[in-house]
């Protein structure tokens, strides 16, 4: 009897009210033979209806061909479908891969750690561990994972939010899971206490919602321990006076590298685009902000590794 050929099924799972054509896109681009089926408005009490609805009726051989991609800008209740659908993969026979990328957050940080790192180790001043690290509006989805991935890799993080709560509660959950206090918080309501939070930052990462400008030239310059400063906003105002969407490493003042939106996404595109290739060769397993950041880190990796050996060092 001839074997059963499966296609490639994409579930998304997307907490919003619209599921976002963006990473329906990236998947088709990845896999244009694949189906997309879409489920919006999602909570962790319907997830897991869905999720046994999708892994029965293929078996454990299409089970493996059908992708879950958790999706949503709400970063709570993307956590929790998560949780739920693991839920459901253990107390089934068999599972599926999980893609999480809540609104490219997961993708967006690792790429913008990453080109920060990349950037460090390019111009002699070493690895993230141990540096002073500034986000700058750290408690959106990309902001708090990039101080989650900063921590991870131990740099001294600090993170600022207009509401001191809301920075805190950001700085707690990525402390407890750190098992210690590397991440802390400067509230910043007005512009001039700006300063305040990047006065020790050695990097500093602008993670701000589109178009709001975080920090003005002025109080670059009152950085005075500042190697590199990047930014996410590729919505004018940008989030850093001064630091243009596609510069990428470029000197912006002496000694100062600075790293811009467009450039973050390319990259980030990059990571998203792999993470989808990964979990479609696997079975099953999560594919979340920690694979994105090994996928981001080891292109910067590969890519300083390749200059060198060019250059014949
Ligand atoms: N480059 C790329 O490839 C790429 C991909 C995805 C997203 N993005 C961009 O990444 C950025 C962050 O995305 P996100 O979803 O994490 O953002 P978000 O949740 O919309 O905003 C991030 C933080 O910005 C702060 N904020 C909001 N309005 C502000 C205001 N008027 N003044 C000062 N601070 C304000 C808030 O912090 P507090 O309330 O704590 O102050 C908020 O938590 C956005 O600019 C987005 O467009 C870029």
């Amino acid at each position: 009897m001839a074997q059963p050929s499966f296609k490639t099924v994409f579930v998304f799972l997307d907490t919003d009210k619209y599921c976002s054509p963006f990473d329906m896109l990236v998947a088709i681009d990845a896999f244009p033979d694949s189906m997309i089926f879409k489920y919006e408005n999602v909570n962790d009490v319907d997830a897991p209806k869905i999720v046994f609805d999708l892994l029965f009726p293929r078996g454990p051989m299409g089970a493996a061909h059908t992708k879950i991609f958790v999706n949503g800008s709400n970063f709570d209740m993307v956590e929790k479908v998560v949780e739920a659908t693991q839920k459901c993969m253990a107390s089934a026979p068999w599972g599926n891969s999980i893609i999480v990328d809540p609104r490219g957050g997961y993708s967006t940080a690792a790429a913008a750690v990453a080109k920060t790192l990349g950037t460090s180790l390019e111009k002699g001043l070493g690895t993230l561990e141990g540096k002073n690290v500034t986000v700058l509006a750290g408690t959106g989805p990309v902001g708090q994972t990039a101080a989650r991935i900063y921590a991870a890799e131990k740099a001294n993080v600090t993170i600022t939010s207009r509401t001191m709560a809301k920075g805190q509660a950001v700085a707690d959950k990525i402390n407890t899971e750190a098992g210690a206090a590397r991440v802390k918080v400067v509230e910043v309501n007005k512009p001039e206490q700006t300063a305040n939070a990047v006065k020790d930052a050695e990097i500093i990462l602008a993670a701000g919602a589109g178009g709001i400008q975080l920090l003005s030239a002025d109080d670059l310059k009152t950085a005075t321990k500042c190697k590199i400063v990047a930014d996410i906003n590729a919505i004018k105002p940008l989030g850093v006076e001064g630091l243009g969407s596609n510069d990428d490493s470029k000197e912006l003042s002496a000694g100062i590298f600075g790293i811009g939106a467009l450039a973050i996404g390319k990259l980030k595109i990059k990571i998203e685009t792999n993470m989808i290739k990964r979990a479609t060769e696997a079975a099953s397993g999560l594919f979340d902000y920690s694979i994105a950041y090994d996928i981001g880190k080891a292109a910067i990796l590969k890519k300083i590794a390749k200059a060198k050996e060019k250059a014949g060092q």
